[in-house]
């Protein structure tokens, strides 16, 4: 396993350049968008300077370059997350749309009226508001497995309890918190689901980019995640799912490129994962991603992943020194149940206000309900919440300059 090292890791990301009100640019907001290395932005750059082209369509040298490495980044990503080919690596625009586009193809096709999809508490938007949507279109209803407060953790009775009763069709469950940063047992949670037929959605937009995510491994049928979470652009995400479920869902959008043939009264679509993806696509996004990809296989998701565990470490015993502040998610002793996502309370002390004193010097953190209402405001009782999330970029010394921000924050508000 590699050592991560920040200090040298930085020096690809041109943004740390940049100076925020003076200071040096202290980036703790990974968890709603990451930086982005020289070598994904030269992969872009490159794309438009040297081969922009559309792909699948020209005879022509840089045409068939750019659909080369488009579909090589296709085959990274299914690499990185283990599954059998690109085959099952259908682009999108992010995490949200890949959920969307399975309850759009699959669920809609395959779900009725009475049908259960079984959802939980620790949800973001992004996997409520699609189903939401579903049981106004279709008439099914779905169910929240709770969250066991005492482990900031997923009920996991209360999800056998709710398999038996409701039989979902679906269960659609996020790995990684964006709240509390707990990891979800979701091997566990496919292999129960399947046992009663149903099948299984993980949101992996806060695990891919930080972790070895192994879809065999954890037996999930769809994965969703986005590029810009993972060092890539924005405007690229994937959703994975298992071919024989796309080989027999109908595609949503119909267009160029997502057809093998077309008669006046009817098509043939082409194959995976094109049958997908109608019209032209991201190009230079997935070009983009596979640079991304590379840089993070370089480094490995598991020294990744040590290192973020251990930044999370330091952060959860430096915040425990600052009286007023709580931390949500699972504590130190379980740090590894958790990604590098930190939310936390200041007493008294608005996460806007923390936020814009964090901005003065120099520290971007995010402060709001995080796009989990039922979450931060339903279970947690919170009206919203501060949040620092770490990448391979972040150091000790971010989290110092963090506690002394907090600390700043207790001064201007007068607490002791
Ligand atoms: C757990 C989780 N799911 C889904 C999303 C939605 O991602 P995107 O906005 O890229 O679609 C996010 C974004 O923060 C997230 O943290």
């Amino acid at each position: 396993m590699t050592m991560i090292n920040p200090g040298k890791i930085k020096k690809d990301f041109p943004i740390f350049r940049v100076k925020v009100h003076g200071k040096p640019l202290t980036y703790l907001d990974s968890a709603a968008t990451s930086q982005k290395p020289m070598q994904v932005i030269d992969a872009i750059s490159n794309y438009y300077r040297t081969y922009n082209a559309n792909i699948h369509r020209g005879i022509y040298e840089i045409s068939e370059k750019a659909t080369e490495a488009y579909v090589e980044s296709k085959r990274k990503v299914a690499k990185l997350i283990n599954a059998k080919g690109i085959e099952e690596i259908v682009y999108v625009r992010n995490t949200t749309e890949a959920i969307n586009l399975v309850a759009l193809s699959w669920a809609e096709q395959n779900l009725k009226k009475g049908d259960v999809v079984l959802i939980t508490e620790m949800e973001h938007h992004s996997n409520i508001v699609p189903w939401q949507l579903l049981a106004r279109r279709k008439g099914i209803s779905f169910k929240y497995v709770r969250i066991n407060s005492a482990k900031d953790g997923l009920d996991m009775e209360d999800f056998k309890e709710k398999l038996e009763e409701y039989r979902p069709k679906l269960v659609s469950v996020v790995h990684a918190s964006n709240v509390l940063g707990t990891i979800n047992d979701v091997k566990s949670i496919a292999r129960s689901s399947h046992k009663y037929g149903a099948k299984v959605l993980v949101d992996g937009a806060q695990s891919v980019p930080h972790m070895r995510v192994d879809v065999s491994e954890i037996g999930c049928d769809f994965l969703a995640f986005s590029g810009h979470k993972m060092l890539g652009p924005a405007g690229i995400g994937v959703l994975y799912a298992r071919s024989d479920i796309l080989n027999e869902t109908e595609p949503m959008f119909g267009g160029g490129d997502m057809i093998k043939d077309v008669s006046l009264n009817s098509s043939v679509w082409n194959d995976l994962p094109w049958k997908f993806e109608a019209g032209t696509s991201n190009i230079e996004g997935g070009i983009g991603l596979g640079a991304a990809v590379d840089y993070l296989s370089k480094l490995g998701m598991q020294s990744i992943r040590k290192h973020e565990e251990e930044l999370t470490r330091y952060a959860l015993n430096s915040l425990s020194e600052i009286k007023g502040v709580k931390v949500y998610g699972p504590g130190i002793k379980n740090v590894n149940d958790r990604v590098g996502v930190i939310s936390f309370s200041l007493q008294g002390v608005h996460s806007h206000d923390i936020a814009s004193i964090f901005d003065r010097e120099g520290i971007a953190i995010r402060a709001g309900h995080h796009c989990a209402i039922p979450l931060v405001r339903g279970v947690l009782g919170e009206p919203s919440l501060s949040r620092m999330s770490f990448y391979i970029y972040n150091s000790e010394s971010d989290i110092d300059r963090a506690a002394s921000a907090i600390l700043k924050a207790k001064e201007i508000f007068k607490m002791v």
